[in-house]
Order: C-alpha cells, then sequence, then structure tokens
C-alpha cells in the first residue's frame, strides 16, 4: 500500500490542471487524433512510446502569465 498515494494524485492532478487552464494545446499542423501513437512503455513509470508533440499557445491575459513570473510569452 502506498502511503503517498493521496499527495501524489494530489500533485498530478493539481499540475494537469493548471497546463488545462492556462494553454491552448494543438496538434501540429496536418496532423490529426488518429495518427497518435497510444502506445505505452513500462518502467518505473508507464511513459508514451513516442513523444507527444504540441503546439501551445497561451490561454489567459498575458497579465496573468506575467504576474506568475513567465517572461516571454507570445
Ligand atoms: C501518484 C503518485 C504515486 C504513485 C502512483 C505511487 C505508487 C506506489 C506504489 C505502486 C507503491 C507500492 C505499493 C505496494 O507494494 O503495495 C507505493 C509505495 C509507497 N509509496 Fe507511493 N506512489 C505515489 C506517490 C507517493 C508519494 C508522494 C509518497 C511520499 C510522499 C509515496 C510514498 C510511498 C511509500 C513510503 C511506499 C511504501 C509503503 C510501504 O510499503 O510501507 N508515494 N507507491
Amino acid at each position: 500500500m502506498c502511503v503517498g498515494y493521496s499527495l501524489g494524485m494530489m500533485t498530478v492532478e493539481y499540475a494537469l490542471a493548471q497546463i488545462l487552464h492556462t494553454c491552448n494545446m494543438f496538434l501540429p499542423k496536418g496532423m490529426s487524433p488518429k495518427d497518435l501513437s497510444m502506445e505505452e512503455v513500462s518502467g518505473p513509470s508507464l511513459t508514451r512510446s513516442e513523444a507527444l508533440r504540441l503546439r501551445v499557445t497561451p490561454r489567459l491575459p498575458a497579465s496573468v502569465y506575467i504576474k506568475a513570473g513567465i517572461k516571454n510569452v507570445a
């Protein structure tokens, strides 16, 4: 049994929520969702066999990123 499971899940969900809240994500031009390989490789953790390549753009007003200390937001 994992004693840190709740902390681990909370941390993962928090990070994921922040990414989804602050970023728009698009597949590269000419690529559709069905072109994505969903193969996994198991090891110490479960990872994708092919890196997920996405185009990421800001989703919120620039002032939000500046306040968070993030520079160079296009
Ligand atoms: C989502 C994140 C996490 C996953 C998926 C995970 C997964 C696991 C798994 C599969 C085990 C083995 C359970 C077993 O053999 O019955 C384990 C054990 C353990 N985990 Fe985690 N863990 C996570 C986060 C954490 C965190 C954040 C901590 C500490 C802060 C932690 C501390 C431990 C400890 C100390 C054990 C050994 C417990 C024992 O056998 O007495 N884990 N974890």
